[in-house]
């Protein structure tokens, strides 16, 4: 736990214009500094750091964030991370708060596991250049796999000799304990408690964390008569198969630069390709694809594509990833290989450029794909046929986005003959298998526009409110007989008709400011801009930026004129009131409406109904609806 001190420390040392600089080229420009937005591509700059308030806001795709946040964006940071990027940058000590008992010994264990993993990478790759027996078996392996010296290098391939025990003895000569050597997997106990290598005469391939550091291996036999091809490390304390991607620490740049990611099987896979100068690929190496997994990759990109063998059980593993995928969100492409070939061993018979023009002509999406495999034998077979539509069926129905469902639809349709609306009919039917409560909000924002829009309009309305009070919340405004803050204003006029701010994060941050104005303080902009719930941070950047962070020029090519709300502060916070408590009474007066026409009114509701009208009118002739 970083303690809240240190975390202030951070922000108040820290200089955005630094924390960005270090990404785009930024040129002053007025108080603010300009250059081309790292989140979108743009010819001419919109993309604005605003050192005084410690943000940068991008006028052409709408980024905005702290230093933090843009780290977040940008690195794939999560919060901590980036809180002590920060610390690194700025020489800032950390010191974390007190831990329980057990976190400690987890985090003393943890790095321990660490550290022996570390070692044991460093024996296994001097066993590989170093030992005669290295260089003869296993580096003799590797190049007739044809894998050169920098890919041997990069991903620290080593090998682990034949000697029974040899690594746990060198590693008990070097003080590290028996206890670590086991616990990592590295060591195995037999009996007598003798304990001896898990890994003996094979290839090592280390299992890289996020950041490069070694959390397990996978070891390939060279023996032919070895039990099994692969052998891997069993999980552990720093070392959890479901939440690793092999390779995923060399594939992270190269996945949101090209904005996909390969899946494959294997580790050489994955490690040739990178030979090929295909860099963003990973493997689920040790287990099948999980969830985690397909959310790690989320991180950086939407698209996925994947390359499994064509063997039959390489095609039931992909049409599981797809599935996974689809069920994410996500868009996934399948590439089929060649009978007989996984991407390893095509890639050694291919350059570069065929290599990566079959990827890119082969990957077809995956109805094409799951109709191809499914009708290999059985063309004309009804029978076939539907089996292989009620299996698509039940894939688009995955997908939670309902224009992606009905796009996908058009494909399938076309290429199986069905038509659309059929289609749709049956995915809704799967659907509401797998969401038992079609209540839930992605069914209405399909089914009721009308409610979409009055929620959009709340949410709009509310953002109002937020925005004025972290603007304008401080000052005050006049009143015949009273002086009142503009935050005062607001949250009595609330109040008073019992008025709560719904949406989320709006509610965090008005929840926070009544509070602020009970206890008599303030308003400090800079404590939501560093909020540490990232929801409420943008948000608040985003609403403060539009009036402080605008260049002039912007301000003048969107006809903004940020003065006058100044000026005119009581009436755009009447009006902003006025505006909110409108749209509660629309809202019930509508919901009266309604219940009229399903005739679950009591007498009383026609009274109320009759009074909301009349409120209403008030209301609307208040803000002069005409002039809005
Ligand atoms: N695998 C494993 N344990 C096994 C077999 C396979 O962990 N007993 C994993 C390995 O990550 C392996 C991947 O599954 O890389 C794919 O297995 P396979 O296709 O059999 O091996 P290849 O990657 O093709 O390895 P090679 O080319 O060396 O035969
Ligand atoms: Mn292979």
């Amino acid at each position: 736990m970083i303690p809240k001190s240190t975390i202030d420390e951070i922000f108040e040392t820290v200089k955005i214009e630094e924390v960005v600089g270090d990404f785009v080229t930024l040129k002053k420009r007025g108080v603010n500094l300009l250059g081309l937005c790292p989140f979108h591509n743009e010819k001419t700059p919109s993309f604005t750091v605003s050192p005084s308030k410690g943000i940068y806001k991008c006028f052409g795709c709408g980024e905005g964030g702290n230093s933090v946040s843009f780290l977040m964006d940008k690195e794939h940071y999560n919060y901590p991370e980036a809180l002590k990027y920060l610390a690194r940058k700025y020489n800032i000590d950390i010191v974390e708060e007190e831990m329980t008992k057990e976190q400690v010994q987890d985090a003393n264990e943890k790095d321990s596991l660490y550290i022996i993993s570390n070692f044991a990478k460093n024996f296994f790759t001097e066993s590989l250049w170093k030992t005669e027996e290295g260089k003869n078996i296993a580096l003799n392996y590797f190049t007739e796999r044809g894998y050169n010296k920098e890919i041997v290098e990069k991903f620290e391939l080593g090998y682990s000799p034949k000697q029974k025990d040899i690594f746990t003895k060198t590693a008990i000569k070097k003080s590290y304990s028996e206890e670590f050597i086991v616990k990592s997997g590295l060591g195995l106990t037999i009996d007598n408690n003798v304990v001896i290598d898990r890994f003996r005469e094979r290839v090592m391939f280390p299992i890289h964390s996020f950041s490069g550091r070694v959390l397990g291996f996978g070891g390939r036999a060279l023996s032919s008569n070895a039990k099994a091809k692969y052998q891997n490390s069993p999980e552990s304390l720093i070392y959890n198969k479901s939440k690793i991607l092999y390779g995923m620490f060399f594939a992270k740049n190269s996945i949101s630069k090209n904005d996909n990611c390969f899946i494959v099987e294997g580790y050489t896979d994955v490690i040739s390709l990178h030979q090929k100068g295909i860099e963003n690929v990973v493997s689920a190496s040790g287990t099948s694809l999980t969830i985690e997994q397909i959310k790690l990759i989320n991180r950086f990109t939407k698209n996925i594509t994947i390359l499994f063998d064509g063997d039959s059980a390489g095609i039931k593993a992909s049409f599981r990833g797809v599935d996974m995928i689809l069920k994410e969100g996500m868009n996934v492409k399948v590439v089929s290989f060649p009978e007989n070939e996984d991407p390893d061993s095509y890639a050694h018979k291919k350059s570069s450029e065929d290599l990566i023009s079959f990827l890119k002509k082969n990957a077809i999406d995956f109805i094409t794909y799951k109709t191809k495999i499914l009708n290999a034998d059985g063309e004309k077979d009804p029978i076939k046929r539907i089996t292989i539509i009620k299996d698509i069926i039940r894939s688009i129905a995955l997908i939670p986005d309902y224009l992606t469902r009905t796009e996908y639809c058009k494909i399938c349709s076309k290429l199986l003959d069905v038509k659309e609306n059929v289609l749709l009919r049956d995915i809704d039917q799967a659907r509401k298998k797998i969401n038992p409560y079609p209540n839930k909000p992605d069914v209405i924002s399909e089914k009721n526009p009308k409610k979409i829009s009055q929620d959009i309009k709340l949410k709009q309305y509310e953002e109002e409110i937020i925005r004025l009070l972290l603007s304008y919340g401080n000052e005050k405004i006049y009143f015949e007989d009273e002086q009142l803050s503009v935050s005062k204003f607001i949250v009595s006029e609330l109040k008073a008709d019992k008025i709560k701010i719904k949406n989320h994060p709006h509610n965090v941050i008005y929840n926070e400011i009544e509070r602020l104005i009970n206890s008599k303080q303030d308003i400090n902009q800079s404590f939501f801009i560093t909020h540490n719930d990232i929801s409420v941070n943008k948000l608040c950047i985003d609403l403060l930026s539009n009036q402080h962070i605008i260049s002039d020029n912007w301000v003048l090519r969107h006809k903004i004129y940020t003065g006058r709300e100044n000026q005119n502060l009581k009436k755009t916070a009447e009006k902003a009131v006025l505006i909110l408590k409108l749209q509660h009474v629309e809202s019930k007066i509508k919901l009266i409406q309604q219940e009229i026409k399903e005739q679950t009114t009591k007498d009383e509701d026609f009274m109320l109904l009759n009074n909301l009208i009349k409120i209403k009118n008030k209301i609307s002739l208040k803000i002069g609806r005409s002039s809005f």
